[in-house]
């Protein structure tokens, strides 16, 4: 039996959309076994609602990389699953890209490690669509990462000793949805805008300035479209700077907000303004992760 522990990611960090992402202490862990027939189970987050049949994003990923390997590994008949979820589902905290990476990572060492965490990586971003939560998730720390055909480049940027407050509110996005929103076109300005944040988020986090990170988290490309989608979110990222955030963002497509810092006030103040627009609210302090997906134990 392979025991893989996932961390949540947070994808985007305002401007980097599709960019940039980074591992957040908070995980998931996955067991998974060769067995007879399929076998699924899920605990915690997600159980009772995700599906316990080969349609599991977690399972799919453990038979993409059955696939991947062809020769290079014997293909077992079915394999038992069984997810332990602390990631909430649907809230932009990378839930997805854990349980695809939870599985792939646990298949691969199961069948004696046929694929490189490339392989893994590109693997895992052609089920999700996207790598800015995969990068993060498989290797731990801030990546930059861009999609190509020949494969997902990334670079990873030994990650800042930041703090990060979550606020998860009540309310589940589907990514599907939060990209059906964004235009197929955006102003010149705005795009100009976007890649000057992005430079200096990137440059600001590897060199730990968060004197910037205010105007680094600013966006033009996804944010505003998405704000439809999450009542009060602009309210939400006032509250935050205003308890003493360094920068604020949408995770992912959201609804979570991500504010960097570890002024006491910035949790309550964020979750005050969602209850305000009519959402409950929980928040979560974290560090970021820098192990990224971890073989646990192999017996
Ligand atoms: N970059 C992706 C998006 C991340 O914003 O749609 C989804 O978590």
């Amino acid at each position: 039996m392979i025991r893989v522990r996932v961390p949540a990611s947070s994808a985007n960090l305002g401007p980097g959309f599709d960019a940039v992402g980074v591992a957040l202490r908070l995980y998931n862990t996955l067991e998974l076994e060769e067995a007879e027939a399929p076998a699924i189970e899920v605990r915690g987050e997600g159980e009772g609602t995700l599906p316990r049949a080969p349609s599991h994003l977690a399972y799919r990923a453990a038979l993409a990389v059955v696939e991947r390997a062809g020769r290079r590994a014997r293909r077992p008949r079915a394999f038992r699953l069984v997810q332990h979820n602390r990631i909430p589902l649907a809230r932009g905290l990378g839930s997805s890209a854990a349980a695809i990476l939870g599985g792939a990572v646990a298949a691969n060492a199961l069948l004696g490690r046929p694929l490189d965490a490339q392989a893994l990586l590109d693997l895992a971003s052609e089920i999700e669509g996207h790598p800015d939560n995969a990068a993060p998730a498989l290797l731990g720390g801030l990546v930059a990462c861009a999609r190509t055909p020949d494969g997902v480049r990334w670079t990873r940027i030994a990650a800042p000793p930041l703090a990060v407050v979550l606020a998860v509110p009540d309310l589940a996005v589907s990514t599907e949805e939060a990209r059906r929103l964004l235009p197929s076109q955006v102003p010149f300005a705005d795009a100009v805008f976007n890649v000057t944040r992005t430079a200096l988020l990137v440059a600001a986090l590897a060199a730990g300035r968060t004197d910037v990170l205010d105007e680094a988290t600013r966006d033009r490309l996804h944010q505003p479209y998405r704000a439809r989608l999450i009542p009060g979110l602009e309210q939400v990222f006032d509250a935050a700077r205003r308890a003493g955030a360094h920068g604020v963002a949408l995770s992912g497509s959201g609804p979570s907000v991500l504010a960097f810092g570890d002024a006491p006030g910035i949790g309550d103040a964020m979750a005050a303004a969602f209850r305000a627009a009519g959402y409950g609210c929980r928040t979560l302090a974290v560090q970021i992760d820098t192990d990224g997906a971890v073989v646990e134990s192999a017996t």
